[in-house]
């Protein structure tokens, strides 16, 4: 628990963490980003969570970058101070994060959310960029990560105009893994997170590695990456119990090493 966050681990290996400044709509302040990066870090590196759930209210994910805190923010102090920059944090985690999106998820909101692994919508889930509308353009990645995830027309039109898809348009358009009724996102996302841990945590990493380098790389070098990971993961212990339990009909027992 942070003054922006709280945060729950399960005993079934995953962890919890809400954004919690519902008066602002969840609006992603500097401390919400500072406690977030810190509690992704240490979650990351602790043995017991195979994956988080990242969520907000029912009202909203997150309804963009604090407009508040930025609003008298001077070019030379956005670039001294690299204004945004710390978001990297939540791409470089090496475990996966669900997104379990309601309501407004919009500007840095959106953003946040894409960097997340997968992204599960309520059927209340709005995504949208917009940031023109207050003369801006997405400063979180949103113009790179919404045309990867949507293509160039829908990217360009959402970040354009600064309409709002629901979900069912994001589910379409490929943004989003599947769509649940909102009473259900919760339990919905914290089953998945409750299969990624059944899994070896090492497997879990290299996927999340592997299928993320297609967003980084040319599909050769995705591929050659891909195939020197899947080589190293017959070093692990995990890969001799999977394929034995497997050959031998029972049910695995991962190690995690
Ligand atoms: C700061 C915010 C906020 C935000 C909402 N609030 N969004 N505060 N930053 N991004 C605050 C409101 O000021 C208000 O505070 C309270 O939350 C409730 O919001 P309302 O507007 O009264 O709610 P509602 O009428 O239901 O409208 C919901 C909404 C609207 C459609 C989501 O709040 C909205 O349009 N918000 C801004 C969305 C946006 O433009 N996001 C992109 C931000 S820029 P008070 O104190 O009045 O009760 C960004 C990237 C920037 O993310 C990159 C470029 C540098």
């Amino acid at each position: 628990m942070t003054e922006t966050l709280i945060v729950e681990r399960d005993a079934a290996g995953f962890a919890v963490v809400t954004i919690n400044r519902p008066k602002a709509l969840n609006a992603l302040n500097l401390q919400v980003l500072e406690e977030l990066a810190a509690t992704l870090s240490e979650l990351d590196s602790d043995r017991s969570v195979s994956a988080t759930v990242l969520t907000g209210s029912e009202k909203a994910f997150a309804a963009g970058a604090d407009i508040k805190e930025m609003k008298d923010l001077s070019y030379s102090e956005a670039y001294a101070r690299d204004w945004f920059a710390g978001w990297d944090a939540v791409g470089r985690t090496r475990k996966p994060i669900i997104a379990a999106v309601a309501g407004y998820a919009l500007g840095g909101g959106c953003e946040l959310a894409m960097m997340c692994d997968i992204l599960l919508a309520a059927d209340t889930a709005k995504f949208g960029q917009p940031e023109i509308k207050l003369g801006v353009l997405p400063g979180m990645g949103g113009s790179q990560r919404l045309t990867k995830a949507v293509g160039k027309a829908k990217a360009m039109e959402l970040c354009l105009t600064g309409r709002m898809m629901d979900a069912e348009e994001a589910e379409r358009a490929g943004l989003v893994s599947r769509i649940v009724p909102a009473d259900d996102l919760l339990d919905d996302a914290k089953k998945t997170a409750t299969l990624i841990a059944s899994m070896s945590i090492p497997a879990t990493m290299m996927v999340k590695e592997s299928v993320n380098r297609a967003f980084e790389t040319s599909l050769a070098e995705g591929i050659l990456f891909e195939r020197r990971v899947f080589h190293a993961a017959f070093a692990t212990n995990d890969q001799k119990e999977g394929m034995a339990a497997f050959s031998e009909k029972r049910e695995a027992n991962f190690s995690n090493d």
